[in-house]
């Protein structure tokens, strides 16, 4: 993996909590929505200019595969360029489908470019088993044979049919792989029960920017007409509403006033709820959000994390950080990831009192917390710690900060730039000064 070379695995991110978050942001391009649509740009005969891409390490393993298939991938600023005309191969390497569950985005569109597929199962990861059965029985609706021998997947189709897909629970990478396998299919794809993320409508947008028919993106049923042929374009990713979300929370943890500029509070609406309901301010405006808080949240009874527009489950580790501070008791139920709790025993470890019963966590504010050494276990989890420390009285130490560099892009200069005492060290660079 190519990576970015200034990250390094074992970087520790030290924080000094205390100090209220103020001043204005502009949040980066979402990697839900990138992962998927520099996935699609296979489909395209000619080249695909993607800008706001987020400068990630998942974005980074997705430009590797690209380039392993034989396509040109390759950032020019913050834009991303993929000219897929020599891509050659579709055999999605087992390590780099390993690095990366996402990878299993590339099926639809390699199988719909070339007629066949090789993948392997993306296994489980930290925050619970993680199926791709949707994904391959969507695909065989759709006329693929599927083939299964240990790990290894082969997915060939001659020719791919529309026909009517229903989807027993809306995934959002199911969603989108079928998108992208249906726009080149001969006829018309249903899919039934599909996912409403925003990232969807982003996909769609980008479909049809190249030529594609689709329709229905944001409702449960997408209908896809297919084409002949996709082109080249030049097209602009929504702004991430799991990282405007992250910070709305530091803001409102930290007792702080902080403005995000170039989000889309729409995308928000379950999360702007929750914190009202805890008693920060919040103005929406046209692309802009104000955030303040200055007193102890309230607690709030009920959070559950379901599919969109409900709570989203990649926001449920920054709101406990959240609720763990509040004034009563709050409960949050996770439905998504039955593995997703894994920051409740850091948070404990910091001061916090939390309960966990199967996957309903209960939640004893407590006035404060402190600032201690806690292991990031995956992303969103490494988020919730983050902002943990932000709050916390003392020192708090993040370790494994890669999983947390999977989807924010520098988490400590975003926050820096809102006055909090945050740095990243890397233990090479502490050894090397200790030895000096
Ligand atoms: C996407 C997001 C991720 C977010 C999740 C839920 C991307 C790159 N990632 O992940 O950040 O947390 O949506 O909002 O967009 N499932 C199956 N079989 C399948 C597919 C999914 O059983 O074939 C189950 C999963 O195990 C999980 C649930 O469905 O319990 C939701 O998964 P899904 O919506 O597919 O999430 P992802 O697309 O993987």
């Amino acid at each position: 993996m190519s990576g970015n070379p200034e990250v390094k695995p074992l970087d520790n991110l030290v924080i000094e909590g205390g100090n209220p978050l103020s001043g204005t942001i502009r949040i980066h391009g979402a990697k839900n929505a990138a992962l998927p649509i520099l996935a699609a740009s296979l489909l395209a005969e000619g080249t695909v200019t993607i800008h706001n891409v987020p400068r990630l390490l998942d974005i980074d393993v997705m430009l590797d595969i690209l380039r392993d298939l034989g396509c040109k991938a390759y950032y020019m600023d913050r834009s991303v360029v993929v000219d897929s005309s020599l891509a050659s191969s579709s055999h999605i390497p087992e390590g780099l489908m390993r690095q990366m569950r996402s990878s299993v985005f590339l099926t639809g569109p390699l199988l719909a470019r070339f007629g066949e597929v090789q993948l392997y199962q993306p296994g489980g990861c930290a925050i619970g088993e993680r199926k791709i059965d949707l994904h391959l029985r969507g695909l065989a609706a759709l006329g693929a044979e599927i083939q299964e021998k240990g790990s290894r997947i082969v997915c060939r189709a001659g020719q791919l049919s529309g026909a009517e897909v229903i989807l027993d629970f809306p995934s959002v990478g199911a969603t989108e792989n079928i998108m992208m396998a249906a726009v080149l299919a001969k006829g018309r794809t249903t899919i039934v029960g599909a996912a409403r993320e925003p990232e969807i409508q982003d996909l769609q947008a980008f479909l049809n920017e190249m030529g594609a028919q689709v329709t229905g993106a944001g409702t449960d049923t997408i209908l896809v007409e297919g084409v002949s042929s996709l082109t080249g374009c030049d097209f602009e990713i929504i702004p991430d509403r799991i990282v405007s979300g992250t910070v709305m929370v530091a803001a409102a943890v930290s007792r702080g006033d902080v403005t995000l500029e170039g989000v889309q509070p729409r995308h928000l609406t379950s999360l702007i709820h929750v914190l009202r309901r805890a008693g920060v301010q919040i103005e929406v405006g046209n692309a802009i959000m104000k955030i303040g808080a200055s007193a102890r949240p309230k607690a709030v009874e009920r959070v559950m994390t379901s599919p969109y527009p409900a709570f989203p489950t990649d926001l449920q580790a920054q709101v406990m950080t959240f609720l763990s501070l509040a004034d009563g008791v709050s409960v949050i139920k996770e439905t998504i990831f039955e593995g997703r709790f894994k920051h409740v025993d850091e948070l404990c470890r910091m001061g916090a009192d939390i309960r966990v019963d199967l996957n309903t966590a209960f939640i004893r504010g407590v006035p404060q917390l402190y600032g201690t050494t806690v292991e990031a276990t995956d992303l969103r989890a490494g988020a919730a710690l983050v902002i943990a420390g932000l709050a916390a009285q003392g020192r708090t130490v993040v370790e494994q900060v890669h999983h947390i560099d999977r989807g924010y892009e520098r988490i400590e200069e975003m926050f820096r730039l809102l006055g909090g005492d945050i740095v990243r060290e890397s233990p090479e660079r502490l050894i090397s000064n200790h030895a000096r």
